[in-house]
């Protein structure tokens, strides 16, 4: 065995201290190889049950690939073409190893010491790391009774040291998305100096759930304090290629990418994106497949006496009225992986991905039994 060297006297900075590990999905193969099971489901992660588009699957089978060259520097073929989907300009685009990397470089790029940035209690927890890395303050508004991001009491937080807002719709892990309308009427309120961070990783599903919703593209012309983000790791279904992206202000954008590493969107994960999203006909199988998931789940689930919110996303927040880790754990023993929420407002919440329907029909089963178990 080789002996470990003496421990080291290198301190990380303080800010480290503050930032959670983050909690991935558990990976299919450890639980089988943990568990001695054959067959296991992952509900954990929000991916595509389908994968991604069968014209990229072909691509890449027959693509030269070219992986001894530095991809393009720009993204530019990339960033082209979502301008021309998104009706905006390249310049406005910056894409990255998945929104996660974009977050960090947007708190880099805007944040210092001092500064504070404004995010709800139940959120996607990589805001408040960010924040905290770059040295500044989050501020935390708790989400309201329905669990939905507190808008008015966000304003009210603004003092002269925000610097930046973090909202989501579909929010993570709650599913609810902001009513329409409403986050216009907040940009309208909130003050032009503070960067608000519109995180819409869900969005082909929340546009799919509520057609009546516009996309908020078309709020940058009037709010240039506005950011989107969005992704290809969801609906999609390259959640391994890593990309996502920004929209914003042209100059806004190039603040963010002065403090990029070069080169983080890869050859591969760019020539993906442009195939993948022209292809509509897997889109459109993509969200019915997850409304007929999510219907099934809900009602299956609210039979069993949970509470299900309602979702515009590709999961769902069940309340499962009893210690979540202790209930994933247990179904985990059946093969099951999904996500328990360890914030104390939902506890007692699993957050669970809609699948195919057979995988739908084994976590109907798996929680059945459970729930049977811990009644009788
Ligand atoms: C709200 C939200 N934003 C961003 C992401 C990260 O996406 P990406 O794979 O692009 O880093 C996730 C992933 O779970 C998410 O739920």
């Amino acid at each position: 065995m080789i002996a470990s060297p003496p421990a080291s006297d290198v301190q990380h900075r303080a800010a480290l201290e503050m930032v959670c590990p983050y909690q991935a999905g558990k990976p299919i193969e450890e639980v089988k190889r943990e568990l001695g099971l054959d067959r296991v489901i992952k509900l954990a992660s929000n991916e595509n049950p389908l994968g991604p588009s069968p014209l990229v699957i072909e691509h890449l089978n027959r693509a030269d690939l070219e992986l001894h060259m530095y991809p393009d520097y720009e993204a530019r073929q990339l960033r082209h073409d979502l301008g021309a989907f998104l009706g905006v300009a390249p310049e406005q685009i910056l894409t990255g190893a998945g929104s996660v990397a974009l977050m960090r470089v947007i708190a880099d790029a805007f944040l210092d010491h001092g500064d504070e940035a404004i995010l709800s209690d139940v959120c996607f927890p990589v805001y408040a790391d960010v924040t905290r890395l770059a040295g500044a303050t989050p501020i935390v508004v708790p989400v309201d009774d329905e669990l939905q991001q507190d808008l008015e009491r966000m304003l009210a937080a603004v003092t002269p040291r925000t610097k930046m807002v973090f909202l989501a719709t579909p929010n993570n892990p709650t599913g609810r998305s902001i009513p329409a309308g409403d986050v216009e009427a907040f940009l309208d309120k909130l003050p032009e100096r503070v960067l608000c961070v519109l995180d819409i990783a869900y969005w082909e599903y929340l546009a799919h759930a509520d057609p009546a919703v516009q996309d908020p593209v078309r709020l940058l012309a009037r709010h240039p304090n506005l950011m989107i983000l969005r992704t290809f790791s969801k609906a999609f279904g390259l959640a391994g290629l890593r990309v996502g992206y920004l929209v914003a202000h042209a100059r806004i954008t190039a603040s963010v990418a002065r403090v990029q590493t070069p080169f983080s969107t890869s050859s591969v994960g760019q020539a993906a994106t442009r195939i993948a999203m022209h292809d509509a006909e897997h889109m459109q199988a993509t969200l019915a497949l997850n409304q007929a998931s999510l219907a099934a789940m809900t009602t299956g689930l609210t039979a069993l006496g949970a509470h299900v919110w309602p979702t515009a996303a590709n999961f769902l927040l069940a309340d499962m009225h009893q210690d979540s880790v202790d209930l994933f754990d247990r179904l985990l023993r059946r093969g099951v992986i999904v996500r328990p929420q360890r914030h104390p407002r939902i506890r007692t919440t699993l957050r669970i991905t809609s699948g195919t329907l057979d995988q739908t029909q084994v976590l109907l089963e798996a929680m059945a039994a459970e729930i049977r178990v811990a009644v009788s």
